[in-house]
């Protein structure tokens, strides 16, 4: 496996297009989930520079915080609550351009100033883990950053750990 990763300069569109073979090969490559999920978040975090990038995992009636990269964040997370607990209960994707508006936002950081939230799901449609990306700019996340985190996520897949 490569031990780094091509980043180019430009807009997003040209970033994750540069980036998304190159998790491929990397992701696929393994097939522990945690250890995916923990190359997923660094890959991001390194080519976006967001606030915070990480994954909760569904285990009984909570989301628990699994691999991330950025500050300190809330370990514990029940469904229903916040935005993630919100697209885990849905089973559904979650762009908040502006968390002060998202009633119920947990706030883990005070820097946090818009949110993208993706649900995991296993093959019997269940969810089995989220993952959580926040900006320190508002309305940073739209459909191209869903697009894309769609296709990077569909390269992880549960299994024994979770
Ligand atoms: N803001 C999230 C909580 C997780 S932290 O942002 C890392 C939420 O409202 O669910």
């Amino acid at each position: 496996m490569a031990e780094n990763i091509y980043i180019p300069k430009g807009d997003k569109k040209e970033i994750y297009e540069a980036i998304l073979p190159q998790m491929k090969a990397i992701l696929e490559g393994e097939s522990d989930s945690i250890a995916n999920m923990a190359n997923c978040c660094a890959v991001l975090k390194e080519a976006f520079g967001w606030l915070w990038v990480g994954f909760y995992i569904v285990k009984q009636e909570c989301l628990v915080l699994g691999p991330f990269q950025g500050p300190l964040a809330c370990t514990r997370i029940a469904k229903g609550r916040g935005v993630c607990g919100s697209a885990w209960a849905k089973g559904q994707k979650l762009i908040v351009p502006d968390v002060e508006h998202f009633p119920g936002h947990i706030a883990c950081s005070s820097l946090s100033r818009s949110e993208i939230v993706l649900p995991l799901k296993d093959e019997n449609d269940e969810v089995w883990a989220v993952l959580d990306i926040d900006s320190q700019h508002l309305n940073c996340f739209d459909d191209t950053d869903e697009m894309f985190l769609c296709q990077i996520l569909e390269f992880l897949k549960a299994d024994k750990n979770n």
